[in-house]
């Protein structure tokens, strides 16, 4: 049986690939089933309740495979809720933010026909060791907010329509 949320990252280094497990983490503390996967690898929606696609960005555009998953399962997509996010902004600064922001909306738009039910940009993270020249003399950061992962997460449940069943707790005798 397939789990209730598919949750599928498309990270170059890793670091967007942590922020969907974290997320997977904190649906799976709300009582739901998730299958955390790359965007690349999964070729078929049937069976989950919702998915949840994350990219980080490059040069201005959003990871291709975000993009090819988008393309990919459009159809399937059309009839399932969605949430997307993209990692991004190397400085916790409005202009930042700002900037990562329209790049996603862009590529949001140019996909088409797309209509997620939550949208998030989170700040991203660099391993300069991780990289080669020129790109591992960029200094290493890393503002991802993990907290704020969290409280994102915490709301998709109720953005993405999923019921989640109360928790029962057994009272002793
Ligand atoms: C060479 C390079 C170019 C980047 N270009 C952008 C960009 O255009 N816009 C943006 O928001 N973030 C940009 N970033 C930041 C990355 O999206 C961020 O570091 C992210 O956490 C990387 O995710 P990954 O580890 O999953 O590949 C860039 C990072 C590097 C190293």
């Amino acid at each position: 049986m397939a789990a209730d949320v598919l949750i599928v990252y498309a990270s170059k280094r890793g670091s967007t690939e942590q922020v969907a497990r974290r997320i997977g983490e904190a649906l799976r503390g709300q009582g739901l089933s998730t299958k955390v996967e790359e965007a690349s690898d999964c070729r078929d929606l049937a069976g989950y309740r919702a998915v949840v696609l994350g990219g980080s960005i490059y040069f201005g555009r959003w990871h291709r495979d975000a993009r090819g998953f988008l393309h990919r399962h459009r159809t399937a997509l059309a009839s399932l809720p969605l949430a997307v996010f993209a990692l991004g902004p190397g400085k916790n600064t409005p202009e930042d933010f700002e900037e990562s922001r329209k790049q996603f909306e862009a590529a949001l738009e140019k996909a088409g026909g797309i209509e997620p039910r939550a949208v998030a940009v989170f700040g991203g993270a660099v391993d300069p060791e991780k990289f080669r020249f020129p790109f591992n003399r960029m200094p290493k950061t890393d503002i991802r907010d993990w907290e704020g992962i969290h409280s994102w997460a915490l709301t998709l449940p109720a953005g993405l329509g999923l019921e989640v069943a109360p928790r029962t707790e057994s009272v002793p005798a």
